[in-house]
């Protein structure tokens, strides 16, 4: 089956031959997928409204799957057991909305070995509750669909010390930045500057105190992005 180039990069760092969690799943088409490639032989899907629950079980039992897939209806992580999982996957929610669903059942959390999150944005709330967790990210990868690009954050929670990241890190992610030059990364990285030119050019025209505040901090943080684009540059 085929399946989006950013669902696809988000079943390959799901742990293989164990059972796996999609926490917010309408369409299920991740939870086919992974047991149809044969890459988890169990699938929970969590879904908080009636409407997506119902369209995923409908999914489901359409390819005949009820015996691997379940689908249970409640909010984030209290649909699981602790441990009945070892990858947890949240995928297309707000980078908040994840950072809100960890914080939610934080002791539960804590016995899944994975999580594979994919946020949209704002991408930084999510990572600032992870590094003050002290949960590595392990890997984030971007993937792109229709000139879209999504990145994706591989966790692993452990019972260490918070972590400082700086903000762009927090916004784009430290092993993202690792790889700046790498195509793929590289080809993101240009969007978000873009991105920050926007935002400059918006704040020059406002004019006002807050406005400069935000200049400052804006233009850090472009010519950050900027040096690790292009290290020979500065
Ligand atoms: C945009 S869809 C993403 C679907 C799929 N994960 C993907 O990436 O294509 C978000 C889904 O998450 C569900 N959702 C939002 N908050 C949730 C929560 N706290 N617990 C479980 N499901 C949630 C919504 O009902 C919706 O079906």
């Amino acid at each position: 089956m085929k399946l989006s180039s950013r669902l696809e990069t988000v079943a390959r760092h799901v742990l293989p031959g164990l059972p796996a969690a999609d926490i917010g799943a309408d369409h299920a088409l991740l939870s086919v997928y992974l047991v149809r490639q044969g890459i988890s032989p169990r699938v929970i899907i969590g879904e908080l409204n009636r409407g997506p629950y119902e369209r995923a079980q409908r999914y489901v039992r359409e390819q005949g799957l009820e015996m691997c897939i379940e689908v249970r209806q409640g909010d984030g992580l209290e649909v699981l057991a602790p441990h009945e999982v070892a990858s947890v996957v949240i995928a297309g929610m707000g980078g908040k909305n994840i950072a809100g669903i960890l914080l939610k059942s934080l002791a539960r959390a804590y016995t899944y070995q994975r999580y594979v999150l994919q946020p949209m944005r704002p991408y930084y709330p999510l990572r600032k509750v992870l590094a003050d967790l002290g949960w590595a990210i392990v890997d984030e990868e971007v993937a792109a669909d229709d000139a879209e690009f999504y990145p994706i954050v591989v966790v692993e929670p452990r019972r260490c010390p918070a972590y400082h990241l700086g903000e762009l890190e927090l916004e784009l992610g430290p092993r993202i930045l690792e790889r700046a030059t790498q195509p793929g990364v590289k080809e993101f990285l240009q969007q978000e500057l873009v991105r920050y030119e926007r935002a400059i050019a918006g704040l020059r025209q406002a004019g006002s105190a807050e406005a400069r505040d935000k200049l400052a901090a804006y233009h850090k943080l472009k010519m950050r992005l900027e040096e690790m684009m292009d290290p020979g540059w500065s």
